[in-house]
């Protein structure tokens, strides 16, 4: 395909056009499987994603478990059903392979609330102490950032510093009042908050747990720390898929985005999931960005390899670092993928 024909497919996925070529008697599964082989392309994607995604990917995980596959693949395309820092953070960590996000507008409220350049002066104003920010985050606020976190290693990163250095801790809020809690570290927070995460109804939450008493109530750090006190367990997407693995309760109320649940009934097909509801009329809780990738793009973003995540050379030298110092930890802390 020449370059042209590339750029103008580029804008109309940018656009969300790109779905208009799509034969709709083709079967994308079968079609997805076969460029898979073709391109020797992997498809990664997060828990959140649609449970048909997710039961094509090759591998599905949380933030790290993704940046792990990411570092480690033989593989020549990386095809990412998931956010755009996600994408990004693979493309870091995997320079020299083409990554391509099924729809380039799947962007996240948390990494947008953090913009590199207010960063950079609220930074300023603490230069002795360590800046460590939660993996959703763009690649440029990476390049400002001394060690990256995820929900699942975040406390092990928090302990790795000396007890004498100062923490700032970007952009999440409510990660950084949990990990505060947790390791007892008085840190700076920048003021960010997830819009999924962060909407969550207490006072529904309590009613659930009342007509449901025998149900563990389970939530991810970053919602607020109202819900989470009422949390018995409270973990990454894959830690939270793990407890309900592991625990001998039959019902969960679970509160973060809704798509875990899919390989939560997987594993545990005779346990109930209830989703944990938000402070609007839904019953469930979906994050609107995750949810921009669908089947048709996914098969189309393999077909054209577009759209490509592509990063300058100065970012992804200044930006992977932080990464790369935090795969190191959880590396050393038992984190495996
Ligand atoms: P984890 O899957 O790493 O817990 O992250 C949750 C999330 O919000 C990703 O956007
Ligand atoms: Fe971002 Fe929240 Fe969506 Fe995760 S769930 S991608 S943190 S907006």
């Amino acid at each position: 395909m020449n370059n042209a024909v590339k750029e103008a497919k580029l804008n109309l996925s940018r656009k969300g056009f790109l779905d208009i070529d799509i034969d709709p008697s083709m079967d994308l599964v079968a079609e997805i499987k076969k460029l898979k082989k073709q391109k020797n392309a992997i498809i990664l994607a997060h828990y959140y994603q649609e449970s048909e995604i997710q039961d094509l990917a090759d591998y599905i995980g949380d933030s790290l478990g993704l940046s792990q596959k990411a570092a480690a693949t033989d593989a020549e395309m990386i095809v990412f059903a998931g956010v755009h820092f996600m994408a990004e953070t693979a493309k870091m960590l995997s320079p020299h392979k083409k990554v391509v996000l099924p729809d380039l507008k799947a962007g996240c409220s948390l990494a947008d609330s953090c913009p590199a350049p207010l960063f950079k002066k609220f930074k300023e104003k603490y230069p002795n102490h360590v800046v460590v920010s939660y993996i959703n985050c763009t690649a440029e606020l990476k390049t400002l950032t001394d060690i990256c976190c995820t929900s699942s290693n975040a406390v092990a990163v928090i302990e790795s510093i000396p007890k004498d250095k100062g923490i700032i801790f970007a952009p999440d809020k409510n990660l950084g009042a949990y990990l505060i809690k947790k390791t007892g570290r008085d840190m700076i927070l920048w003021n960010g908050a997830c819009m999924v995460h962060e909407i969550f109804s207490h006072e529904k939450i309590v009613k659930l747990m009342e007509r449901h008493p025998g149900a563990k109530f389970i939530a991810h750090p970053e919602c607020e720390s109202h819900i989470l006190e009422l949390a018995e367990f409270v973990g990454s997407t894959s830690q939270m898929l793990k407890f309900t693995k592991e625990s001998a309760a039959r019902e969960f109320i679970v509160a973060t985005e809704s798509g875990i649940l899919h390989q939560m009934e997987l594993a545990s097909p005779d346990k109930v999931f209830i989703p944990a509801p938000p402070n609007n009329t839904c019953a469930c809780n979906d994050c609107p960005h995750m949810k921009r990738n669908t089947l048709e793009k996914l098969y189309l973003a393999m077909k054209y390899e577009l759209p490509e995540i592509l990063l300058e050379e100065r970012v992804i030298r200044e930006g992977r670092a932080c990464i790369d110092r935090m795969l190191e930890i959880s590396e050393k802390a038992g984190f495996k993928a």
